[in-house]
């Protein structure tokens, strides 16, 4: 069996592919390296550099394939407020030339990497994918059109796909075979990571008054070898069953900024932090309900413990950073 990893250079993708090199499947990543990393190519992989803007590259890629893994996206949810364009054309339209390319060369399986921006502010505490989809930013605007033309090409060209939506993927690789730090990070964890290696000079917790427990945000951080394992048994699932599914991917349990920050200066080492406003669009509460992906899949996340999230994201930092030791 050979899949087409669409953004398998990137973070996420990087470990995926190592999840399907385990599981014995053939990859041919497709990259533009806009923030993929030639460092994440392993030697095993066929490689192809292009973007997806370019739909005959995408078709000659696509050539002798069983399925597709597409996780190419712009993901910054900041700028993707203020450059909706660059958001509308790389994740629409690359999507969309993806799709067209699958139904010329009658490839009829699509695991997509959405995400649970496509819910906005949650109207219940714990997320299920019965939960209304109304996204509060461009990026999270993206992902939900993309999974409504998958919809429509499910319907209209039988192209099966599964649309797992992400919660807040974090932590690396612990047996270091994916060597690729994030570029730009902007999420938690790396900013924290960054601040303890003398990148920035401080983190800033964003909002102390919001109603949980400690005042600051809760989020459902899930470690990205689980979301990769969470592909290939999606992938198995499509060539099995033939049937189309949208999927949370998430550890049910929450854990508050402070409490991030705390367990980290407990594991690692203190760093400068200091209360801020609010970020605007944060809602208080994000977590997942994660049952459907349980049953379909038989997928349950056993790398997402708070220690090993944080520690396998900083013994990747500190081998990038090896004066912070
Ligand atoms: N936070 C801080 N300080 C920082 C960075 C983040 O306090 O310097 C807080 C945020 O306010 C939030 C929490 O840490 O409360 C997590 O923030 P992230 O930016 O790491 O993640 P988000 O929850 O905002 O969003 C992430 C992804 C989105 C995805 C979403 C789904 O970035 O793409 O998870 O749950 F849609």
């Amino acid at each position: 069996m050979k899949i087409l990893v669409v953004g398998g250079a990137g973070y996420i993708g990087a470990h995926v592919v190592k999840a399907l090199l385990n599981a014995g499947i053939s990859v041919r990543v497709y990259d533009d390296l806009s923030t993929g990393q030639k460092i994440n190519l392993f030697p095993q992989i066929e490689f192809v550099e292009n973007t997806i803007l370019n739909e005959k590259a995408l078709e000659e890629a696509l050539t002798d394939v069983d399925g597709v893994i597409h996780l190419a996206a712009k993901k910054a949810v900041g700028e993707s407020m203020t450059l909706p364009e660059i958001y509308a054309t790389n994740n629409i339209t690359g999507t969309l030339n993806l799709l067209n390319a699958m139904a010329k060369k009658n490839v009829k399986n699509i695991v997509f990497s959405s995400s649970a921006a496509v819910y906005g502010t949650p109207q219940y505490t714990k997320v299920d994918e019965a939960h209304p989809v109304n996204p509060i930013n461009f990026y999270g605007f993206t992902k939900l059109e993309i999974e409504r033309f998958l919809e429509w090409y499910d319907r209209l060209k039988d192209i099966k796909f599964i649309a797992l939506r992400y919660f807040n993927a974090v932590g690396y690789d612990e047996t270091g075979t994916v060597q690729g730090l994030e570029k730009n990070p902007q999420n938690l964890l790396p900013i924290i990571m960054e601040t303890i290696v003398g990148i920035r000079e401080k983190m800033l917790i964003f909002g102390t008054d919001y109603d949980t427990p400690d005042g600051t945000c809760i989020r459902d951080y899930i470690h990205v070898s689980d979301l990769a394992t969470a592909h290939v048994s999606a992938l198995n699932y499509l060539l099995k069953e033939h049937k189309s599914q949208v999927l949370n991917l998430g550890t049910e349990t929450g854990h508050s900024v402070l409490e991030m920050v705390k367990r980290t200066e407990a594991l690692i080492k203190p760093f400068p932090h200091e209360n801020a406003p609010r970020r605007p669009g944060d809602p208080a509460q994000l977590t997942a309900v994660a049952h459907k992906a349980h049953t379909l899949l038989g997928w349950t996340p056993t790398h997402s413990a708070l220690d090993n999230i944080i520690l396998s994201t900083w013994a990747l930092y500190q081998k990038h950073f090896p004066q912070n030791r």
